[in-house]
């Protein structure tokens, strides 16, 4: 069987660094692997209309900065397929036969959405169409047969669901869809990277994020504002790392090999955590590190960010171009969906 990969993003914002440790580098890694058939990444325009259908703008507007975002991290076209989701109206199609295998029960008790009506304020006017995502998040997943789909945490159940749809589905029309699994980042920080307020989530309305766009000013003035241990009140104090944004992202972001250029007493993050823990090691040294450790990763992807910024119209072509090639996969799928499920009355017409 190939191995196909299939992810995406919702553009309703520009992406930030959370959205880089937790899938993005390891796209690009699994990308480079070379041990995949096929690769399509998905600006999830469509699935951002379900709570952005008041601002469409906002939404077309950010289908470019998140793929500048992919580029600029190393996503590469003549590797992967970029695609924009509502180009591929089989999708929809899909999402619509889906809908029969899943029960209302079932879509009320998906944490991630739970969590989003809740943060939204969707308790008393709930948008069908947000409800219902995860279905059609199903359908994005199985048009392209994606056997992998790498993504942050908070997407398992959306995956957990794809796989009880996809069971149903072959049980009643028989072997149609594959089962996906999904890979997670490997480094246990960058499974949610909390906001540089120390939120749990970063999120833009929060305005706690660093982005792959920020300048490094911007970078800068984030980083050296973090909160850290708030018992942490004098140095000598012992303080804690395991809550502690800052620490958290050194886990995340820090290589050894940057402690001998910018912190040689430290050989790795271990001893520096250690210190800390004990007591007499700063917040502000902590800070200065790790922004230099912050200034080291993004530069080179805001470099080449704002290279690609100066030629937006090849950006939508290489977006057509990718739409287009997975326009003729997932109507590949469709038409084997429909042929299992017997409604495809008109095929021989052809
Ligand atoms: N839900 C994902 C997000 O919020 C975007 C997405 C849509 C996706 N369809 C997908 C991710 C299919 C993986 C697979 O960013």
């Amino acid at each position: 069987m190939s191995k196909i990969i299939l992810t995406g993003d919702r553009p309703s914002g520009k992406l930030h660094i959370g959205h880089y440790v937790g899938s993005l580098k390891r796209r690009v890694e699994l990308q480079n692997s070379g041990e995949f058939d096929k690769i399509y990444i998905m600006i999830a325009d469509a699935q951002a209309l379900t709570d952005n259908f008041d601002n469409p703008e906002k939404v077309r507007a950010n289908i470019t900065e998140v793929a500048l975002d992919y580029l600029a991290c190393g996503i590469d076209p003549t590797k992967s397929t970029v695609f924009v989701q509502s180009h591929v109206a089989e999708l929809t199609e899909l999402t619509f036969y889906y809908m029969n295998l899943v029960t209302l029960a079932r879509l009320e008790r998906n944490p991630t959405v739970k969590a989003e009506i809740k943060q939204k304020n969707y308790e008393l006017s709930l948008p069908m169409g947000f409800l219902t995502y995860p279905v059609s998040q199903t359908a994005d997943i199985t048009a392209f047969k994606a056997t992998t789909v790498p993504v942050g945490e908070d997407q398992l159940p959306m995956l957990e669901q794809a796989r009880e749809i996809v069971r149903s589905f072959n049980n009643l029309y028989g072997e149609t869809l594959v089962e996906p699994k999904a890979v997670l980042p490997e480094n246990k920080s960058c499974l949610r990277l909390p906001g540089t307020d120390g939120m749990a989530k970063m999120s833009k309305s929060l305005g706690n994020c660093i982005y792959l766009s920020d300048s490094a000013d911007e970078i800068k003035r984030k980083v050296m504002s973090m909160y850290t241990d708030p018992n942490h009140l004098k140095v000598s104090d012992p303080g804690d790392t395991e809550h502690n944004p800052t620490f958290i992202y050194l886990d995340a972001f820090a290589k050894d090999e940057q402690f001998s250029r910018y912190l040689p007493e430290y050989a790795n993050l271990a001893e520096m955590k250690a210190h800390y823990e004990r007591g007499g090691l700063g917040d502000m040294k902590v800070k200065k590190f790790l922004n230099a450790v912050m200034q080291e990763t993004l530069e080179p992807i805001r470099l080449r960010r704002e290279e690609l910024a100066k030629d937006i119209p090849a950006i939508w072509d290489m977006l057509y171009k990718g739409s287009e090639e997975a326009k003729a996969v997932a109507a590949q799928t469709l038409s084997e969906v429909k042929k299992a499920m017997r409604i495809d009355y008109f095929s021989d017409r052809k």
